[in-house]
């Protein structure tokens, strides 16, 4: 499938909001219009969000959130009552009143448009300026932060955030770029001082990926993010609510699936083994992976994991 850099293929689009709404089998049509707030974390171009919309009663209604200005002014082009948007993280989830949502989506990462944008900085594949941040209304891009990083910082960064077995060679090679020529700007100029001082290729990857992943998800606190907005979910869900999470690489799925499963875990006291169990707040009930005729249609989907919960009335 042909793929314009300014539309973006929603990943999981029916099973996503399928669990959602709690209606794995439910046949087109056969599923009741709901009438609960629903909250689409990650608005993105709003494949899962319109879906969302055509299963709502009049009463539904749905609240958005994305931290990029350009997923804000599409949201902005629906107009819908039902219908509203926020210009924040979605660690903010948080902020919504307790036990009021009946399901929340996150579609985690990054969109097309923004991998595709070569002003964005995301992608090694185009020459643009090095920024990486979703929200370019605030905050640091990429190339500001590494004007003044410490090496030991960036090693650890790329380490933590990519798996780079060079994280090490490669913070040093841009410390030492830094101090001879200042730092570097661009995203093909990390492109290159990462080809140039990784040895050893992955199949079919380019040598900067790890590192250009690693710098993403820093520079976005993405996986902070994540962790306060699955914090956030156990409060704002309400009973039987769900919580659906599509993950894109191995480092937030991870966390998904550790949350889920503290979650779920029923746990004993030692001390009174015949008291009962400490009530659980979530129910894993699915992951579920794309078949193989979306990958075919949509490589980027080629990684997804998508981890369903229930929440329980504890
Ligand atoms: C994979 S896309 C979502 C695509 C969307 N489901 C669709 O169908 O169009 C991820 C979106 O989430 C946004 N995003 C990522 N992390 C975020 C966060 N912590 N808070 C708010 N938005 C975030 C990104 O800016 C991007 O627009």
């Amino acid at each position: 499938m042909e793929t314009s850099p300014w539309t973006h293929t929603t990943v999981l689009l029916n099973e996503a909001v399928d669990a959602l709404f709690n209606k794995p089998d439910a046949m087109p049509g056969e599923a009741a219009p709901a009438d609960g707030m629903y909250v689409d974390a990650t608005f993105g171009r709003g494949g899962h969000s319109r879906l969302i919309l055509s299963r709502l009663s009049p009463r539904g209604r749905l609240i958005a959130f994305d931290k990029d200005p350009e997923a804000i002014a599409q949201a902005a082009l629906i107009k819908d009552p039902r219908f509203s948007i926020r210009h924040e993280g979605f660690a903010h989830l948080g902020e919504l009143p307790p036990a009021s949502v009946a399901g929340v989506l996150m579609d985690l990462g990054v969109s097309s448009p923004q991998i595709d944008t070569p002003g964005r900085g995301f992608s090694f594949r185009f020459e643009g300026p090095l920024d990486m941040r979703m929200d370019t209304t605030r905050g640091q891009s990429v190339a500001q932060w590494l004007e003044t990083a410490e090496t030991s910082k960036i090693a650890e960064v790329i380490r933590d955030y990519g798996e780079e077995r060079f994280a090490g060679p490669i913070a040093k090679a841009l410390v030492a770029r830094r101090q001879a020529r200042g730092p570097i700007s661009t995203t093909t100029e990390l492109a290159e001082l990462v080809a140039d001082t990784v040895k050893t290729r992955e199949p079919g990857q380019n040598p900067a990926t790890r590192t250009f992943q690693a710098f993403r998800i820093f520079i976005n606190a993405e996986l902070e993010e994540l962790q306060e907005a699955l914090k956030a979910s156990l409060d704002i869900l309400q009973p039987g609510g769900r919580l659906v999470v599509i993950s894109f690489h191995s480092l937030e799925d991870r966390i998904v699936k550790q949350f889920i499963a503290k979650h779920s875990r029923e746990v004993y006291d030692r001390r009174a083994p015949f008291a009962a169990p400490q009530v659980m707040k979530l129910r894993a009930l699915d992951r579920i992976k794309p078949g193989a005729a979306e990958v075919a249609a949509n490589p980027r989907a080629r990684s997804a994991i998508m981890r369903v919960a229930m929440r329980t009335d504890a």
